[in-house]
């Protein structure tokens, strides 16, 4: 098949394209940025644009003859980046790439959500039909896609959705790798008492997940949450992630509401200034916010079922970090 990915060449993106090209099908990627993997990439076969999904014509123009779109290009909280900024990729974009694919007769649509469209777990574990309440502007604009998306639904696309827990892997220059490096160091500062669940996702269960999505029948029109098979405490994560690295990390604890306090007096310091603040209320809320999740709608519609376990996952994931140097 010819199969367009926007945000190729991001973290998932580029697992996404490696997957699709090892079933030799003909990828078409798009992406505002080379980012680290285009060469490689590129030098397996994949055709690669530098571009944004919300140059309408060039969306229109990759989308052509594709039988496959998988949609998961997304501003995805860069410090100081304008709520507009979100709103023209992960709205506007959106709509712009169903557009094309309906147009172009695009015969099955996967649009990558997130799973925190539902905010702060109350009662874990969270199906899909949990509240929608994203907890910032980013979440909020990755639910008015959703939205989108079924719009075009109900105008006869073929179109599912899927809404990742927290995605960690090999390639992840960013997210996890935080956690990586401070548990290398031996030492986590923890506020609060680390019982805050938190929901991993291995990028390539993620990645059988998108695919399972666009080639089971009762997926047209329904979102599923994908995550591992279990959630876990924080602390319990990151002495986790420190086994994976051989490194027994001691945790000191701070109680989280004065952190919390300290953090949005920082962010209002450093609103003028073009940097990343030391501690910021998203950052800090990350020790509070409860993330776990029931998959059992994407085990029973489309038969999921995550297949690296935790243990192996971050062990490769810490693999990685190693051979390229980030930890
Ligand atoms: N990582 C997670 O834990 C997580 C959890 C739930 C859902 N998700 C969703 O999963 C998807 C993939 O996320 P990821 O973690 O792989 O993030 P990522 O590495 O940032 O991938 C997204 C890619 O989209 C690109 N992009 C941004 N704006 C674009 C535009 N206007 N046109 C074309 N490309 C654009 C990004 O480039 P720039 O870097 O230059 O912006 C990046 O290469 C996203 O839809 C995200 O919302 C992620």
């Amino acid at each position: 098949m010819r199969v367009l990915v926007t945000g190729a060449t991001g973290f998932t993106g580029a697992h996404l394209v490696r997957n699709l090209m090892d079933e030799h099908h003909e990828v078409i990627g798009l992406d505002n940025q080379e980012g680290i993997f285009f060469n490689e990439l590129r030098d397996r076969g994949a055709d690669l644009h530098v571009g944004s999904v919300t140059d309408e014509a060039l969306v229109r123009r990759l989308t052509d003859g594709c039988q496959r779109v998988y949609h998961l290009a997304a501003a995805f909280r860069k410090v100081n980046l304008p709520k507009t900024a979100y709103w023209n990729v992960n709205v506007d974009g959106t709509r712009y790439v169903m557009q094309a694919a309906k147009d172009c007769r695009v015969e099955r649509v996967l649009y990558c959500s997130t799973c925190g469209v539902h905010g702060n777990v109350e009662t874990p574990p969270a199906g899909e039909d949990a509240p929608i309440e994203p907890a910032d502007y980013y979440q909020y604009t990755k639910w008015e896609g959703e939205r989108v998306v079924q719009e075009f639904v109900k105008d006869g696309l073929w179109a599912s959705i899927v809404r990742p827990a927290a995605i960690y892997g090999p390639g992840d220059p960013e997210r996890f790798l935080m956690l990586y490096r401070r548990a290398a160091k031996g030492r986590f500062l923890m506020l609060g008492d680390g019982q805050t669940h938190y929901h991993p996702l291995y990028v390539t269960n993620l990645i059988d997940a998108m695919r399972l999505a666009t080639e089971s029948e009762a997926a047209r029109g329904n979102a599923y949450l994908i995550a591992d098979e279990h959630s876990l405490p924080i602390k319990e994560l990151v002495a986790k992630i420190g086994q994976a690295l051989g490194v027994d990390v001691k945790f000191v604890h701070l109680p989280f509401w004065p952190v919390y306090a300290a953090s949005v007096v920082c962010e209002l310091i450093y609103k003028p200034l073009p940097f990343e603040p030391p501690i910021f209320p998203r950052r800090v809320d990350w020790f509070r916010q409860n993330r776990s999740f029931n998959i059992s709608k994407a085990r029973n519609d489309l038969g999921y079922v995550p297949a690296v376990d935790l243990p192996e996952g971050l062990a490769s994931t810490a693999a990685w970090y190693r051979e390229n140097g980030y930890v």
